[in-house]
């Protein structure tokens, strides 16, 4: 199984994803649990200048090109192979982000970035992606460090950026499953666990 979490930040996808690769290691499974941008000495890197504030503004292409050069570099060396090995494959953020921050939150046109994200992945689509949703106010209410570059874009960036997740999520409806992702972590992991077993 390859499982994509995405959501905007302090939706909380990932203590999601913890929870799912616990139930999956009580079943006896190996899942690969990584996250974009990073797990990649590359992608690591990348992701330090791309969240730290002193970075300062860049345009949304500046954005869609590095978080996709750090996905394919992480597709290549680390998904497929696991996959291949016959591991699942646990994804905190997957190429859904670059559309719904880039493209949805920026104004980075969405058919152009759709277009570069199959290409960068050879087309490797999640068998499922898990959306907890919430609003901008509870996400905002929840993140208690201060904020990253991507944090400090503000309210009604993140608006913009739930609207174009659910968006995809509709658009897809077979492959995504949306959560209330305001209940509680095991109310939301026991709902998130129905998905996964259900596409097993
Ligand atoms: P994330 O790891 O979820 O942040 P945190 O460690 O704070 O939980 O994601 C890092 C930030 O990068 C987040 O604000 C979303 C953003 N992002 C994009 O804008 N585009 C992308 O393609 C990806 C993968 C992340």
């Amino acid at each position: 199984m390859f499982i994509a979490f995405e959501g905007i930040d302090g939706c909380g996808k990932s203590t999601l994803l913890q929870l799912i690769a616990e139930r999956l290691r009580a079943e006896g499974r190996d899942p690969l649990c990584v996250r974009e941008p990073g797990s990649t000495p590359l992608g690591e890197r990348v992701r330090e200048a791309l969240l730290d504030p002193a970075t300062g503004e860049l345009t949304a292409w500046t954005e869609v090109c590095l978080f996709t050069a750090c996905r394919a570099e992480m597709v290549w060396t680390q998904i497929r192979p696991a996959l291949d090995a016959g591991r699942d494959v646990l994804l905190d953020r997957y190429f859904y982000s670059t559309l719904a921050y880039q493209a949805y939150g920026q104004g980075a046109d969405l058919e152009a970035t759709w277009k570069l994200q199959l290409e960068a992945v050879e087309g490797l689509l999640p068998d499922l992606v898990l959306l907890p949703d919430v609003t901008e106010e509870v996400a905002t209410a929840r993140r208690r460090d201060g904020d990253d570059r991507m944090e400090a874009k503000g309210r009604d960036f993140l608006a913009r950026v739930r609207v174009g997740f659910m968006e995809l999520a509709r658009k897809d409806a077979e492959r995504w499953c949306v959560l209330d992702g305001a209940a509680a972590p095991e109310v939301v992991a026991a709902a998130g666990w129905d998905a996964v077993t259900a596409k097993m």
